[in-house]
């Protein structure tokens, strides 16, 4: 595996290859990695010549009193892992490297974003356009990987690729979950042993909602409700929502019907957890 630090030493590589026909799967991450990002590497790895991995804690995604200085980071270990699943270039700049003065063009999210993780973070999926904008750009994939924890970014980035005309095809990856149903995420390491066995619930109050639409239950307002009780009745976070619109497109619905998203957002102490459900009635 080939570690690039610098933008154009990566980019002269990426043109050397294409121009021997090579196609690139790109994973772009901010490190720190799980089973999630081993099964968006295992994908690439299946599909591409070359495997791009981006490892970069992207400032401009996080809010002034987000977790930005303490998003937990492990170079060492993340080499490894993806040394162990065929990683054939590691893109590990620094912020001084991607954004070395201060920005005068960034990219926004117009749409999509006023629901969900959207709303409570200001401003997080401009920083997320931006950044991808400039690593699609850099390492110019012809497929790229993405988890379905995030839908709402999954959806996102499916607008920016049609808006500005990557020449890319996304795919969306399943959510990798621990046995006992909580999604992997790097965030997770930040919950005590007690938050840890109620995260559960989190799941279990996705299961439950999709039994009761299977069930025959069609008001959206009746499958929030069940969410809410059963995370406020058993875990000691604080919900931050409970949200049902139509996906990919993310606007509300006045039944349960077509394609959906079910997605929640539970505040620990030290963590705040997302997860979602995509189903079709
Ligand atoms: O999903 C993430 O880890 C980040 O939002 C991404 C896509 C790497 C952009 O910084």
């Amino acid at each position: 595996m080939r570690i690039f630090q610098k933008i154009k030493d990566l980019q002269v590589e990426i043109i050397k290859q294409k121009l021997s026909g090579k196609k690139i799967g790109f994973v772009p991450t901010m490190g720190f990695l799980h089973e999630g990002h081993v099964e968006l590497i295992k994908r690439a790895r299946a599909d591409s010549d070359i495997v791009v991995l981006s490892i970069f804690v992207n400032p401009l995604q996080f809010g002034p009193n987000e977790d930005f200085d303490s998003y937990p980071r492990d170079i060492k270990r993340d080499e490894e892992i993806a040394v162990q699943n065929g990683v054939d270039f590691l893109f590990y700049p620094t912020v001084e490297e991607m954004y070395p003065t201060k920005t005068t063009v960034t990219a926004i999210a117009n749409n999509k974003v006023n629901v969900l993780c959207g709303k409570s973070r200001v401003g997080h999926f401009d920083g997320v356009v931006t950044v991808v904008t400039k690593l699609f750009n850099i390492v110019q994939p012809n497929k790229a990987y993405f988890g379905l924890k995030d839908a709402q970014q999954v959806a996102i980035i499916h607008s920016l690729i049609e808006d500005f005309n990557f020449p890319i095809e996304l795919v969306e990856v399943p959510t990798i979950r621990e046995v006992d149903g909580l999604a992997k995420s790097s965030r997770n390491v930040y919950l005590s042993d007690s938050e840890r066995n109620e995260a559960v619930e989190i799941n279990r109050s996705l299961d439950l909602a999709i039994e009761a639409i299977n069930n025959g239950e069609n008001n959206n307002d009746v499958i929030i409700d069940l969410i809410r009780n059963n995370i406020e009745d058993k875990t000691s976070g604080t919900i931050d929502y409970v949200e049902i619109y139509s996906y990919p497109e993310l606007q509300n619905i006045t039944e349960i019907k077509g394609k959906l998203i079910i997605a929640i957002a539970v505040k620990f102490s030290r963590a705040r957890l997302i997860d979602n459900k995509i189903i079709e009635i």
